[in-house]
């Protein structure tokens, strides 16, 4: 059954930015993440605790956790590869850490340096560091639907590193089509094995929108029941490890989706168009939200009208 409500996992300042090869100057993040929290997000990916030899966009972590108001009952959740990443997690007093993995060995090669089998075992203590922490933890399965290097990815082994996520104690796991490569069928099919070995209503669905398919595989996962679904505002990103993925799809897409499926969000959508057009602006790039740019054009041109 189609769910009533769903929860809006906002990756713009993580996922979207992370790839602007100009450097995003540390307040704009700041005010990015602000914004969007107010705009009614509950969970917001703020930044990564990575190497910034790898994604130098990234190098401000510390900076961007410090300078965030946090909103009671937000969630602000971190990418933490390792212990190091945890460490800057811990230290910034983030309420979630991601541990991100790959259902493909060649991208888990490509993005961290290390086979799946590795990863796992890397992110064993940093999991058990979380626990002990009490803070919430999160895995990210990238691939689940297709591999820039190895192309076909069986659901076979997207089924296995969820169970191994899974037994490392994951809060919350991320179905993640990395390059944008899944369409409805596919997706329909992986969700319906994950949630066969993990709890559906804490698997979430991480689309990148490369070849058009997000709103149609959001639907399609809507269909199996999930719950939980990442978007990044303006459609900002892509991965810096996955050649020519474009950006997640489109927040103000979901919402407007979601508001026409009357299903709960809690996100106010005109807000989050005025913060799709500020990041656009401030990047100087145009927004990829389908949605944004109608209803940005829509309030203008009536704005004129009356003037
Ligand atoms: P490595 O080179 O194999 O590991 O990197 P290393 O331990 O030898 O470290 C290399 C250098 O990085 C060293 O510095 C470390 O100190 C430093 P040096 O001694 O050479 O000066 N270092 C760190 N610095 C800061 N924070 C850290 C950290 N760890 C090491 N945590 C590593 C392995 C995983 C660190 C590296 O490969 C890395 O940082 N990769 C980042 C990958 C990444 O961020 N990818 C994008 C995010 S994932 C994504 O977008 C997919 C997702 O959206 C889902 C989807 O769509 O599929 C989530
Ligand atoms: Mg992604």
């Amino acid at each position: 059954m189609i769910p009533s409500k769903v929860k809006i996992v906002e990756v713009g300042p993580r996922d979207g930015l992370q790839n602007e090869k100009e450097f995003v100057p540390t307040e704009t993040k700041i005010e990015l993440v602000n914004r969007l929290a107010r705009a009614g997000i509950v969970n917001v990916e703020s930044t990564s605790f990575v190497s910034a030899k790898w994604v130098p966009q990234m190098s401000d972590a510390a900076a961007v956790m410090t300078g965030i108001e946090r909103r009671p009952g937000t969630i602000y959740s971190v990418l933490t590869p390792n212990m190091r990443g945890f460490e800057g997690a811990l230290e910034s007093k983030a309420d979630e850490i991601v541990i991100f993995g790959a259902a493909s060995e060649a991208f888990s090669q490509k993005n961290i340096n290390c086979s799946i089998a590795e990863s796992i075992a890397r992110f064993e203590p940093v999991a058990k560091a979380a626990k002990d922490a009490g803070m919430r933890l999160r895995g990210s399965i990238s691939c689940a639907l297709g591999c820039p290097y190895q192309g076909e990815v069986s659901i076979e082994s997207v089924v296995d590193v969820v169970e191994r996520m899974k037994a490392l104690g994951c809060d919350e796991i991320d179905i993640a089509d990395t390059i944008g490569v899944g369409t409805p069928k596919r997706t329909r099919e992986v969700m319906a094995a994950v949630q066969k070995v993990f709890p559906r209503e804490r698997l979430s669905g991480h689309f990148h929108d490369t070849y058009g398919q997000a709103v149609g595989n959001i639907y399609a996962a809507l269909l199996e029941g999930i719950e939980i679904y990442h978007a990044s505002v303006a459609g900002l990103g892509g991965c810096p490890y996955a050649k020519g993925a474009t950006g997640n799809v489109a927040t103000e897409d979901v919402v407007y989706l979601m508001n026409g499926l009357g299903i709960e969000t809690g996100v106010d959508l005109d807000q989050l168009v005025e913060i799709g057009d500020f990041i656009s602006r401030a990047i100087n790039k145009p927004s990829s939200s389908r949605a944004g740019r109608a209803i940005l054009t829509k309030k203008r041109d009536g704005a004129a009208a009356c003037a």
